[in-house]
C-alpha cells in the first residue's frame, strides 16, 4: 500500500492511524517516493509552538517548478498543462503543453533575471486570470523569487499597502483585464498605487486588452519583446526546504492585512498530496477549480498542487454570469471537466437561477464536485449534488486556510460517506482539537468548540512576514501549544466536523475573508463620519452581507442620507475594493458599548439579522437605552 494514493475507506484509516502514530515516517515515505529532490532532508520535522517554529524537510535542497514541470517533460511533454478559458466564450480556449510551460516560464525568468530580480527578492503580480499569471508565478519560483500575488479586483490602496510591506522591487501587471461584459483598466490602478510605493523599481505590463495607457518612462516596459527575446531555457535555482516561497495577504480582525509566508518543500509536499486525494485525480482527466490565482485556493489547487502531479488545470478568465448563467456548464462540457471545485458563493448564486441553463449541457463527464470558502448550507449543497452532480458525484467540502496552505478537513471522494455541511474527516497527517472557553480540549463526540490544530503539517504559513509576534498573538495564543484557525465547529456522532463559522471579527462575504476593522477605518475617514461598527448578516446569495452602523459627527446636519451612504461605499471600494462594500448603512446617535469601551457587536448582529427576540445579557452595558432606538430605526 502506498501512502500517497488512498482508495478506500480502510486504507484511510490505516493511513490516518500511521499518520498520527509517526508522522515523521508517514511524510517521510511520501515525500521519497513523489517529488525529485536535489539533496535528501537531514531531518523531517522539528517544531515547537510555543515559538512558533515549525521546519520540514530540513536540510533538504529542490526547486518546486522541477518538480511542477520538468520532470514531467519526458512523459508528458505534449499533455496540456494549463487550459486556458477566456472571458469571451467567442476567443478560442490555449493548450499549454507542459513542454510549452516549460519554455515559457522559463523565458519569464530570464526576464525577471535580466531585470536584477534574485533569490529572495519579492515581486508583486497583479494581474488578471490570463496564462501570465500562473506562468510569472512559477518563474518567480524557478528563481527562487518570492512571489506576491495581489488579487486584481484590489484598490490601489490595497495593493500599496501590500508592496510595501513586503518591500516588492517590481510589479507584474497588465494593461487591463475583461471580467464579463466589463473592462477593468488594471494599470491606472497600479499606477495610482505607485505613487506610494518608491521601492518599486520595475512594472513590467503583459497586453490584455489593447488599451491606450500611460508607461512612466524608466520604470514600465512591454512584457511581450522582453519575453520574445529571452532564452529559452532557465535552469533552476535549487533552494533549501524552508526558503520562501511566497507571501500571500489575508485580513486579520484588527490592523494592516497578515503577509502569510509559505516555505517551499513542505508546502509542495502537502499541497500535491490532497490534490491528488480529495479530487481523485486520474491521469487523462481535466480538472477545474474556478477560484482566482489570487487567492490560496489559486495558488494549492489551480497552481502548484495540479502541476506537482502532471495534471491538466483549467484557468478560467471569466464569471459564472457572462454571458449567461449557463457559462460554467458550458466549459464543462466543452472541456469535459472531471473534478470541479468552486465556491457555495457561485453555487446559490447559479441554484438562484433555476435549471434552465443547466439542461442545455452534457456535465456526464463530471466526477468530483469541490466546494471551498465558507460553510456550504444544506439548500445550495442539494442543488449541487441533485443538478449538477446528478447524485452521481461526490462533493467534498473541504474546509482549510490561506495560513494552512492546502486543505485540512475534507471528505475522501468514493471513500467517505459524504454528509451535507460536513466537511467530515481530517486528512492524514492532521490532528484537530475542538476547544472549551477555558482551554481544555474537548474529548469524545457529538460536542463543539473552537477548532484547533495540535501537531504541525507540512503546509502551514511559517510566519507573518515581517511581524513574527503577530503570528504567534494571532495563531499559537489562544490556546497553550496548539494552532487556532479562527473558526468555530462540531464534531458528530461518528466524529465528522462541520465548520459553523468564524468566531473572531472576521466576517466572510462571498467567500472573501473581510477583518472588520480594516472596513470601519476606511469608513471612519470620511470627514462626516465619527464612528462605525460593521457587523455581517445572513445573505441568500453572498452567504453574508455587510451591515454598517455608522455614528455621523454632526447629526443635524441635513445632508442627504443617500448620497452619504454612496459616498461612505465609495472610500470603501477606494481604499479596500469593491467587494467590502456595505448592503445596508444605518445612521445612528450611538453604539453599544461595554464599560471598558468595547463595541458589543452580538447585539449589532442580532439587530442586523432581524433576530431580536433574545439579545442576551446586556447588563455590561454602558448605554442600554441606546439598544431600543436602533432597534426602532434598524433597516
Ligand atoms: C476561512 C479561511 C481556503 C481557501 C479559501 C478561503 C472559511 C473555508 C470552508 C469550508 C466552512 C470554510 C473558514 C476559514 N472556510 N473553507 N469548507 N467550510 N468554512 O481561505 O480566505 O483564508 O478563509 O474560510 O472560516 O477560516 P481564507
Amino acid at each position: 500500500m502506498s501512502n500517497y494514493h488512498i482508495k478506500n475507506l480502510q486504507e484511510y484509516f490505516q493511513l490516518y492511524r500511521k499518520s498520527v502514530r509517526n508522522p515523521e515516517l508517514f511524510w517521510e515515505e511520501i515525500a521519497e517516493e513523489n517529488f525529485v529532490w536535489r539533496k535528501r532532508w537531514d531531518s523531517v520535522l522539528s517544531w515547537d509552538f510555543t515559538k512558533p517554529e515549525v521546519k520540514w524537510f530540513e536540510g533538504a535542497k529542490l526547486n518546486i517548478t522541477e518538480n511542477c514541470i520538468d520532470r514531467h517533460l519526458h512523459i508528458r511533454g505534449d499533455k496540456t498543462a494549463i487550459l486556458f478559458e477566456p472571458n469571451d466564450p467567442d476567443e478560442e480556449a490555449e493548450h499549454i503543453s507542459y513542454r510549452d510551460l516549460h519554455e515559457r516560464v522559463c523565458r519569464f525568468a530570464n526576464v525577471l533575471k535580466g531585470k536584477g530580480i534574485q533569490k529572495g527578492d519579492r515581486v508583486v503580480i497583479y494581474l488578471p486570470m490570463i496564462p501570465e499569471l500562473a506562468i510569472s508565478v512559477l518563474a518567480c519560483a524557478r528563481i527562487g523569487a518570492i512571489h506576491s500575488v495581489v488579487f486584481a479586483g484590489f484598490s490601489s490602496t490595497a495593493l500599496a499597502t501590500r508592496i510595501n510591506d513586503c518591500d516588492a522591487k517590481m510589479v507584474l501587471t497588465s494593461d487591463g483585464s475583461y471580467r464579463g461584459a466589463k473592462t477593468i483598466a488594471l494599470k491606472e490602478i497600479v499606477d495610482d498605487a505607485l505613487k506610494e510605493c518608491p521601492g518599486v523599481k520595475t512594472v513590467l505590463v503583459a497586453k490584455r486588452i489593447n488599451s491606450d495607457i500611460h508607461m512612466e518612462a524608466g520604470r514600465d516596459e512591454w512584457l511581450q519583446p522582453l519575453l520574445d527575446t529571452a532564452y529559452a531555457d532557465c535552469s533552476p535555482e535549487i533552494v533549501d526546504s524552508e526558503d520562501p516561497l511566497f507571501i500571500l495577504y489575508t485580513s486579520g480582525s484588527t490592523g494592516k492585512p497578515k503577509g502569510m509566508l509559505h516555505t517551499t518543500a513542505g508546502y509542495m509536499v502537502y499541497t500535491a498530496y490532497t490534490f491528488k486525494n480529495v479530487f481523485q485525480y486520474r491521469e487523462d482527466d481535466v480538472y477545474w477549480c474556478t477560484a482566482d490565482i489570487g487567492w490560496i485556493t489559486g495558488h494549492s489547487y489551480i497552481v502548484y498542487g495540479p502541476l506537482a502531479n502532471g495534471a491538466t488545470t483549467v484557468m478560467f478568465e471569466g464569471v459564472p454570469s457572462y454571458p449567461d448563467f449557463g457559462r460554467f456548464w458550458q466549459v464543462v462540457e466543452k472541456h469535459k471537466v472531471n473534478q470541479f471545485y468552486t465556491a457555495p458563493t457561485a453555487i446559490r448564486a447559479l441554484a438562484k437561477e433555476g435549471t434552465v441553463h443547466l439542461e442545455k449541457y452534457d456535465l456526464s463527464s463530471l466526477k468530483v464536485l469541490g466546494t471551498v470558502g465558507e460553510p456550504i448550507n444544506e439548500e445550495a449543497w442539494h442543488w449541487y449534488n441533485d443538478h449538477v452532480g446528478d447524485k452521481k458525484c461526490p462533493i467534498v467540502d473541504t474546509w482549510w486556510q490561506t495560513e494552512t496552505g492546502g486543505i485540512l478537513i475534507s471528505p475522501i471522494p468514493f471513500s467517505t460517506p459524504t454528509k451535507p455541511t460536513y466537511a467530515t474527516l481530517p486528512m492524514p497527517g492532521v490532528q484537530p482539537a475542538l476547544m472549551d472557553e477555558n482551554g481544555k480540549e474537548i474529548s469524545g463526540n457529538q460536542v463543539d468548540g473552537r477548532l484547533c490544530v495540535k501537531f504541525p503539517w507540512p503546509s502551514m504559513a511559517r510566519t507573518i512576514w515581517g511581524n513574527h509576534q503577530r503570528y504567534k498573538d494571532t495563531y499559537f495564543s489562544a490556546f497553550e501549544n496548539k494552532y487556532f484557525t479562527g473558526d468555530g465547529a462540531l464534531r458528530d456522532e461518528v466524529g465528522y466536523y462541520r465548520i459553523t463559522g468564524r468566531v473572531d471579527d472576521v466576517i466572510i462575504v462571498s467567500g472573501h475573508n473581510l477583518g472588520t476593522a480594516p472596513i470601519e477605518d476606511a469608513i471612519n475617514e470620511h470627514p462626516a463620519v465619527a464612528e462605525s461598527a460593521i457587523v455581517g448578516f445572513p445573505h441568500d446569495v453572498k452567504g453574508n452581507a455587510l451591515y454598517g452602523y455608522v455614528i455621523l459627527k454632526d447629526t443635524g446636519e441635513s445632508r442627504d442620507r443617500d448620497n452619504l451612504r454612496k459616498e461612505i461605499n465609495q472610500q470603501i471600494a477606494d481604499k479596500i475594493g469593491p467587494i467590502a462594500k456595505l448592503d445596508k448603512i444605518q445612521f445612528t446617535p450611538g453604539l453599544p458599548k461595554t464599560r471598558s469601551g468595547k463595541i458589543m457587536r452580538r447585539i449589532l448582529r442580532k439587530i442586523a439579522s432581524k433576530d431580536t427576540s433574545n439579545l442576551g445579557d446586556t447588563s455590561t452595558l454602558l448605554n442600554p437605552e441606546v439598544v431600543q432606538k436602533i432597534m426602532e430605526e434598524a433597516l
